[in-house]
C-alpha cells in the first residue's frame, strides 16, 4: 500500500480465493448456460457460427480485434446471461438505515438482497420473459430500457471488476466451440435450476456435440 506494507499470507489467500471463485465458477456457469441456450435454438447458434466464420475467415485462432466485431454473438451471450444469470442474487448487510424513493425504509442491521434472476424475468420490463430472444439486445430494442433492468454483473461501486474479461472469455469459448461443433440438446435430461451462490443445474447440463467436418 502507500506505506509500503505488503499483503499478509492471509490477505493473499483471500485475494486468490476471490479471483479463483469470482473468475472461474461464474464464467463456467455462464458458458454452460450459453451452450444450453444455443443448443435449444439452432437458428441463433447458426447465426453466431456464420458471424464468427465471417470474422475469422481461414484463421482458427482469435485476435483481440475480432472480439469487438461479434455483434450477434454478444447479443446471444447477453440473452443467456439474462435468463440464466450466473450470479442469481447479491446481498448486503446494511450498516446504516436506507430510505427508498417511495418513502419506505429498512433499518440498520438488516440483510438486503436483490434477485438478479427475478429482475431479469420481470414482466413489466421484458415481454415474454421466458423466451430466448437475442434481438432484445439490439441497439434499437435496448435504447428505451432502464439501465438497471439487466444486471448480470451488478451495478454501482462494487460491480464486477472482471466483466469485460468474462465477456471476452465467453466469446472466445463460444467461437472456438461453434467452429468445431454443433450443439444439440439432450431432451431426456433437461437441467434443473439450482440457485446457489452461482446458478447451477442440480443434474448437470447435458448436451450433444456433433463434430463439424
Ligand atoms: C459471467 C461471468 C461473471 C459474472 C456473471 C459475474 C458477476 C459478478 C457480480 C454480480 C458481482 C457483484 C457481487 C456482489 O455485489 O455481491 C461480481 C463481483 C466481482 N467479480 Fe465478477 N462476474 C463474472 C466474472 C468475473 C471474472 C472473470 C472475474 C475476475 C477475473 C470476476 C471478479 C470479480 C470480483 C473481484 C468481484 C468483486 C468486486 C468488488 O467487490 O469490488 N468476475 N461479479
Amino acid at each position: 500500500d502507500e506505506n509500503g506494507v505488503g499483503l499478509s499470507d492471509e490477505d493473499l489467500r483471500a485475494e486468490v480465493d476471490t479471483f479463483m471463485f469470482e473468475g472461474h465458477d461464474t464464467t463456467a456457469s455462464g458458458i454452460s448456460w450459453l451452450f444450453y441456450c444455443l443448443a435449444l435454438h439452432p437458428e441463433h447458434q447458426q447465426q453466431c457460427r456464420e458471424e464468427i466464420q465471417g470474422i475469422l475467415g481461414d484463421r482458427d485462432t482469435i485476435e483481440w480485434e475480432d472480439l469487438g466485431k461479434m455483434t450477434y454473438t454478444t447479443m446471444c451471450i447477453k440473452e443467456s446471461l439474462r435468463l440464466f444469470p450466473p450470479v442469481p442474487a447479491v446481498s448486503r448487510h446494511l450498516s446504516k438505515p436506507v430510505t427508498f424513493s417511495d418513502g419506505r425504509s429498512l433499518p440498520a442491521g438488516c440483510q438486503a438482497a436483490v434477485s438478479i434472476f427475478a429482475l431479469h424475468r420481470n414482466r413489466d420490463v421484458w415481454e415474454d420473459p421466458e423466451i430466448y430472444d437475442p434481438l432484445r439486445f439490439s441497439p434499437e430494442n435496448s435504447a428505451q430500457r432502464h439501465s438497471h433492468a439487466f444486471l448480470p454483473f451488478s451495478a454501482g461501486s462494487r460491480n464486477c471488476i472482471g466483466q469485460q474479461f468474462a465477456m471476452n472469455e465467453m466469446k472466445v469459448a463460444l467461437a472456438l466451440t461453434l467452429l468445431r461443433f454443433e450443439l444439440c440438446p439432450e431432451p431426456s435430461r433437461p437441467p434443473t435450476l439450482l440457485p446457489q451462490i452461482v446458478l447451477r443445474s442440480s443434474n448437470g447440463i447435458h448436451l450433444h456435440l456433433k463434430k463439424i467436418h
